[in-house]
C-alpha cells in the first residue's frame, strides 16, 4: 500500500509516495524550499506544489516542526512563523489540497515511529529516544515501543540556553563550529537528557545522521547506546505516511 508522506522542515518541504510495506520511498522525493517567513499560507502553497508534482490525489500524511495536538492544532512554532500558533493545520492543508484527507503529526515523532518500525529502533524495548538535529532539535520518546508524543526535549535549558540554539546542526553552521566542537555540545546535551530519562538507546536523526562517522566518535561518557538513524533524512516522510495509514484505520 502507498500513502503520500510529506515532511515540513525549517529549510525544506519534501515528500514522496511511501511504500508502507517496505517502509521506504516508492519514488524519488521532491523538495521545495520553505518560504521565509514560513507562514501558514506560504507553507500550504509549498505543500501543494510537492503533492501536485506527483499528481497525487489520495491521502496525505504531513509532519510539522512544532507541537501538534488533537492531530491538527499547532501549539508551538519555534522555527516557523508565529502565526501558526492555534492554526487548524488539518483543515488548512486539506482545503489547499482540494479536499484530500490529511493527517498532521510532529516531525520528530513521525521520524521516531518510522525508525522504531523499520530502522534503528526495530524490536527495541525499554526507553528509546530519537533526537533529530537540524534547524532545531526534535525528540521522540518511546517506552516499550509506545510513543509519548510532543516531548519537545530540544527546548530543555542547557547552561542557561535553549538547547537547540546551542546544539542543533543550524547552530553548527551559523557559528561555523568544527565537528569536534559541535559534538562536545551534543555530548553535554545527551548527558542532560540521559540524566532525566536513562534511556537504553539514543537514535541520532536529521540531516547529520548521514554524517555520523564525522562526530559520533567524539561523544564520550554516555551510558546509553548511540546509533545513527537508518532511514536518515527520509524518516519524517515515511513516518508521516505511517501516521496517515494508522489514522485511516
Ligand atoms: C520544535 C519541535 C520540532 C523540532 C525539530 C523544535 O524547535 O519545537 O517541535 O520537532 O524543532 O523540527
Amino acid at each position: 500500500m502507498q500513502i503520500f508522506g510529506l515532511d515540513i522542515g525549517g529549510s525544506g518541504i519534501k515528500g514522496a509516495p511511501v511504500d508502507l510495506d517496505r517502509g521506504d520511498l516508492a519514488q524519488e522525493r521532491f523538495k521545495v524550499l520553505t518560504p521565509h517567513p514560513a507562514t501558514p499560507d506560504g507553507v500550504a502553497d509549498g505543500v501543494k506544489q510537492v503533492v501536485e508534482h506527483y499528481g497525487w490525489t489520495g491521502p496525505v500524511g504531513l509532519t510539522f516542526p512544532g507541537v501538534v495536538t488533537d492531530g491538527s492544532t499547532i501549539r508551538t512554532a519555534a522555527n516557523v512563523d508565529k502565526s501558526w500558533i492555534d492554526t487548524d493545520a488539518r483543515a488548512l492543508f486539506s482545503e489547499r489540497l482540494g479536499g484530500h484527507p490529511v493527517t498532521v503529526v510532529n516531525d520528530a515523532d513521525a521520524a521516531g515511529v518510522a525508525e522504531m518500525h523499520f530502522g534503528a529502533g526495530r524490536d527495541r524495548r525499554g526507553t528509546v529516544i530519537l533526537l533529530t538535529f537540524g534547524t532545531g532539535i526534535g525528540s521522540a520518546l518511546f517506552i516499550n515501543g509506545a510513543l509519548v508524543p510532543n516531548t519537545e526535549l530540544g527546548h530543555l535549558e542547557l547552561h542557561g540556553h535553549d538547547a537547540e540554539k546551542r546544539a542543533s546542526s543550524k547552530a553548527k553552521e551559523d557559528e561555523e563550529l568544527t565537528w569536534e566542537h559541535w559534538a562536545h555540545r551534543v555530548q553535554k546535551y545527551l548527558a542532560h537528557v540521559e540524566m532525566l530519562f536513562s534511556p537504553e538507546l539514543f537514535i541520532i536523526g536529521g540531516g547529520v545522521s548521514r554524517k555520523s562517522h564525522k562526530f559520533l566518535h567524539y561523544i564520550e561518557g554516555i551510558q546509553a547506546e548511540i546509533v545513527p538513524a537508518q532511514l536518515q533524512n527520509n524518516a519524517g516522510i515515511v513516518g508521516a505516511a505511517m501516521h496517515a495509514a494508522e489514522q485511516a484505520g
